[in-house]
């Protein structure tokens, strides 16, 4: 989890994570009952909850955020009753594990636009409970957990994601940043990080972790005014100067996504030395020239990647991190790029997979050469990726 913050008028409350936001968040123009009808939610009760995850079993935890943990847990699809473990369908339950009203309303924040918003790169809500004092949200299962697991938790059940992998995935979250910034949806994420970007067994990449989204701008206006809220590290510089929020702040975030991707580094990482210890500050010097590129690039991806296509996702990580929102890249704009670098990939790796013609000594020469061939065409990848 990133460390998270909220500054400006009041802090009310903080979040388990570190995130603090306030309880002031506006309400929406839809009233509570309306939004709880929305779509195809269902309400659950707190008994089938508890008994789909086997009373909020611990080690049935997928994760934890700043709205409390989120457990593993199994529903007969038809019913909705809770299944016995390992039949019906699988559920991912939140389960909001702080009082107050700051909680409830980025729980409702969340049904609000997940119970409306459908698109393949966003993560599918399936219901919702409020009894009591509980709340809770039901989702689809991911099987793969979160990005952040798969760049930075040492552990055998999250792998290093390859290098083609992590440009799917990269692609997938930016399909979604630019469903919710197209004219059907316009609503600004706002809180892009890799930890919210999860991973289907198809290595689908869909975003989760509605808790702070916000309608964009109206009436020609070119921001919303707001409180600032998000994670320390991913959040715009302007955004976190002035509160003024726009769909480029969640393209800085992309950026610095980007770069953790392509680093394996975390964007703030506290056990680094110092001067290593913002990622983005660190970067910055090394995104210059592909050579220098190549020194920051994650370890675990050598011999996976054209040098050319790293170089391009560092120029397009470089332009989503442009001090001046306008000149940053529309989430459009990077899903283009990453179709074509993705594209590079595969073209290289073709090639580097083809012999395409003899030496007089009946050698066969690849194009671009694999690395350490002795005349080095500056390929530097060896081996296949999956
Ligand atoms: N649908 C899901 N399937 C699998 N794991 C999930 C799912 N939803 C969340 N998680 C895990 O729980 C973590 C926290 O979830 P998130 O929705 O980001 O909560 P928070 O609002 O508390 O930050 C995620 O980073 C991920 O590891
Ligand atoms: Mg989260």
């Amino acid at each position: 989890m990133g460390c998270c913050f909220s500054v400006g008028l009041k802090i009310e409350s903080s979040r388990l994570d570190g995130k603090v936001t306030s309880a002031s968040v506006p309400p929406s123009p839809r009233s509570q009952a309306e939004i709880l009808q929305s779509g195809d939610l269902k309400p659950f009760s707190f008994n089938v909850l508890k008994m789909a995850t086997r009373n909020f079993r611990p080690d049935s935890v997928l994760g934890e955020g700043g709205f409390g943990s989120v457990f593993k847990g199994w529903i007969d699809e038809q019913s909705l009753a809770a299944a016995k473990p390992g039949t019906g369908t699988v559920i991912a339950v939140k389960r909001l594990n702080q009082e107050g009203l700051q909680g409830h309303q980025e729980w409702l924040t969340e049904i609000n636009y997940l119970g409306l918003l459908n698109h393949p790169n966003l993560v599918k809500l399936i219901g919702y409970c409020l009894e009591d004092d509980h709340r809770m949200l039901v989702y689809e299962f991911m099987p793969r957990g979160s990005l952040e697991n798969h760049l930075f938790r040492r552990s055998s059940y999250f792998q290093p994601l390859s290098w083609n992998l992590r440009i799917k995935v990269a692609l997938g979250a930016a399909k979604g940043l630019a469903y919710l910034h197209s004219p059907e949806a316009k609503v600004i994420y706002r809180d892009f990080k890799s930890s919210n970007i999860l991973i289907d067994s198809s290595y689908n990449a869909k975003l989760s972790d509605f808790g702070l989204a916000k309608d964009g701008p109206v009436d020609g206006k070119s921001y919303v005014s707001t409180r600032v809220m998000g994670t320390y590290g991913y959040a715009a510089p302007e955004y976190m100067a002035t509160g003024h929020l726009t769909a480029k702040s969640d393209i800085y975030s992309f950026g610095v996504v980007l770069l953790e991707i392509l680093t394996g580094r975390r964007c703030i990482d506290k056990n680094r030395p110092t001067g290593e210890q913002k990622l983005v500050e660190f970067a910055k010097p090394y995104l210059t020239s592909k050579r220098r590129i190549l020194q920051i690039m994650d370890p675990r991806l050598s011999g996976q990647y054209s040098p050319n296509v790293a170089m391009r996702a560092a120029l397009l990580a470089t332009k989503c991190l442009l001090k001046d929102p306008k000149h940053r890249p529309s989430a459009d704009e990077v899903v283009k790029s990453l179709d074509q670098l993705q594209d590079l990939q595969k073209a290289a790796d073709v090639s580097r997979r083809e012999p395409i013609r003899k030496h007089g000594d009946g050698k066969l020469v690849y194009y671009p050469r694999p690395a350490g061939s002795g005349s080095g065409s500056g390929s530097g990848s060896g081996s296949g990726s999956s």
